[in-house]
């Protein structure tokens, strides 16, 4: 930006000019009075001592430098002098007109000066009482923030490690009753015992996901890193997804070299984060859909996808995906089950291996997650 006055090129920490030396604070003030005052046209404006003091006239008025009949006759010359299209300050009119002499006009201007200066550095002091206010309401509203952050980890952890003995009770229970140790089951019976296990498994699952992702949140996740066979962990996710993927008409292949190197990871860990990406992948295609899981290697490093063919996220919302009970249909009539915790917990695990999670999607058409791991000869 330059200078108002001289048009010299200004540093932006610059306060006043260092070419012309004028007060930058000041200009910017008296542009704004004379804007207020209705001169849109006022800036910029040259910043003589003069012209810095638009209201000299009521100012020598209230002074009783001038009388009123004065400054009216000073006016009127000044008004005429603007018909002809010649631009007069009015001090120098009241000195024309030997209504002031130089030294009086020179005098009200510098006291005037003197008194706006005071008020901007009321104005300063009173803008950094304000931020020093904000500042400390934003610190405290924070601290808030954080305690409230703590109280629900601490709450979800509570009420999970609380809700896993009862369910112990109850699956040990059902598992008894199934069994006929308690008694001859007829086949009725059986079915619906096998609907409460069922049950009974998911919740379980979903308090243990409660559990690792409050303590994950709290404390970071202690890594068991090991040599991992990738095509080993994929079966395993494969078989335990099989079940849901034929209920849902959905197709799980495998897509990835065989002499595929071992992997330095936790092996729970990735095997869960797999499943929880095969697991919405077949959640989220339909009928006749593929789900693949797949990997690629480059150099010393592994890249593992899971790519499915169904409904696709909007880009601008692919971020979302990632948060905490958040689902992208999130309406109470959401055709979609599950708490939304899975990917939340994917990237904490991702993270703790030092890997990201990459997501290409398009909507209609499909998305694919992927992420990097390097080879176990390889690991750091
Ligand atoms: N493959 C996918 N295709 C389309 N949308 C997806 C896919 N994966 C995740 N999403 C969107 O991201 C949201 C969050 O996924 P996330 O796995 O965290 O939760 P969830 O599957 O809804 O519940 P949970 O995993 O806890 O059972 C999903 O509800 C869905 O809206
Ligand atoms: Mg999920």
């Amino acid at each position: 930006m330059g200078c108002p006055q001289c048009g010299h090129l200004l540093p932006s920490d610059a306060r006043t000019c260092p070419n012309c030396g004028v007060d930058l604070a000041l200009v910017a003030l008296l542009a704004e009075r004379a804007y207020l005052d209705g001169f849109p046209g006022a800036a910029p404006v040259s910043a003589t001592p003069e012209a810095l003091v638009p209201r000299i006239g009521e100012y020598m008025l209230e002074q009783g430098l001038i009388s009123p009949e004065q400054l009216e006759a000073a006016l009127d010359r000044q008004r005429s002098f603007s018909v002809r299209g010649e631009h007069r300050l009015l001090g120098q009119t009241l000195v024309e007109m030997g209504l002031v002499d130089r030294e009086t006009l020179d005098r009200a201007i510098n006291r005037q000066i003197i008194e706006l200066h005071a008020a901007l550095q009321e104005a300063n002091r009173t803008l950094e009482r304000r931020v020093a206010e904000r500042t400390a309401e934003l610190r405290r509203a924070l601290e808030r923030l954080t305690e409230l952050n703590q109280i629900k980890a601490n709450l979800i952890s509570n009420v999970s490690h609380e809700l896993r003995t009862p369910l112990a009770h109850i699956k040990g229970y059902v598992e008894l009753v199934a069994e006929g140790q308690l008694g001859s089951v007829t086949a009725e019976q059986e079915k619906a015992l096998g609907v409460v296990q069922r049950a009974a498994d998911r919740l379980e699952r979903l308090i243990e996901d409660l559990i690792e992702f409050s303590t994950a949140s709290r404390e970071g996740l202690t890594l068991k890193l090991q040599d991992v066979s990738l095509p080993a962990l994929t079966m395993r996710v494969i078989k335990r997804s099989r079940d849901k993927a034929d209920k849902a008409g959905v197709t799980l292949r495998v897509d990835m070299p065989e002499d595929l190197p071992y992997l330095h990871a936790d092996p729970e860990r990735l095997g869960w984060v797999i499943f929880q990406l095969v697991d919405n992948g077949i959640k989220f295609t339909p009928d006749g859909g593929q789900v693949t899981i797949g990997a690629r290697q480059e150099d010393q490093l592994i890249t593992i996808f899971v790519k499915d063919t169904g409904i696709g996220i909007p880009p601008e919302r692919i971020e979302e995906i990632f948060e905490p009970f958040h689902q992208l249909d999130g309406s109470p009539t959401r055709r979609y089950g599950g708490t939304g915790l899975g990917l939340s917990l994917v990237k904490l695990i991702l993270s703790a291996h030092g890997a990201e999670m990459h997501v290409e999607s398009e909507q209609g058409k499909g998305s694919t997650f992927s992420f990097c791991l390097p080879t176990a000869a390889n690991a750091p």
